[in-house]
């Protein structure tokens, strides 16, 4: 966490450590609209996008009321258009069935459109603090490196959410979700992982095994 707290990347729909230390809470619908938009996009691709939507419709219930193609116009350059889509309806849903209130338990984030296991953990825990177990790309990297698993994925899945959720803390989770996201984006990356930097340096496996750079392992698609 103190490598974070030296090291946040800024995004615009992030409460960065400091703020949020001193009582900012980050805005659920932004969180939600980010994780969307940064499902098969990069954040630099992301960016744009993401001001452009909050200018136009600053909150769920003006997203909402939005014409369907307005939306898809603005979406267009993202790809995967089922998202778009699924944006919009989960954004009635939110309006319709929850007050234009984003449910605050992953539980009820599941029961929404378009929110699968990933983003409903993922806004659980950076727009309420709850200690839920965020995985994506990056931290299933991280994990199969600290732990020096070698079994390949789509196989090692399941063991690394285990290894995640076991080193998930009670203290701050929202940021340390983002803390190993970023981690895993600007340390421990795919190719050349800069193991010489790395808070995790100590305890990492695959570190004192010489292996990082070959995890994590995947079988041929
Ligand atoms: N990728 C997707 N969501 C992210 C986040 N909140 N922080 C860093 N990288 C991410």
């Amino acid at each position: 966490m103190a490598w974070y707290d030296a090291n946040a990347r800024i995004m615009p729909w992030r409460v960065g450590p400091q703020a949020r230390r001193a009582g900012d809470t980050p805005d659920p619908y932004r969180i939600w609209l980010s994780e969307v938009m940064l499902q098969q996009t990069t954040v630099a691709a992301v960016k744009d996008y993401f001001h452009r939507f909050t200018m136009r419709w600053p909150t769920v219930t003006a997203l909402a009321a939005a014409a369907d193609e307005d939306v898809m116009a603005a979406w267009a350059g993202l790809g995967y258009y089922a998202r778009a889509r699924n944006l919009l309806k989960c954004a009635r849903v939110v309006v319709a069935d929850h007050g234009g209130q984003f449910p605050t338990t992953r539980d009820g984030l599941l029961g929404l459109p378009g929110i699968g296991p990933y983003t409903a953990a993922a806004i659980a825990a950076i727009a309420y603090d709850l200690p839920e177990t965020v995985v994506d790309g990056n931290v299933e990297r991280v994990m199969a490196r600290l732990h020096d698993l070698h079994l390949p994925l789509p196989t090692a899945k399941p063991e690394l959410i285990e290894f995640a959720r076991r080193l998930t803390p009670r203290q701050r989770p929202g940021d340390y979700a983002q803390a190993v996201m970023d981690l895993g984006a600007t340390i421990c990356t795919p190719k050349s992982p800069a193991c010489g930097i790395c808070p995790w340096r100590a305890p990492c496996a695959a570190r004192s095994e010489g292996t990082a750079q070959q995890l994590p392992k995947k079988l041929p698609k």
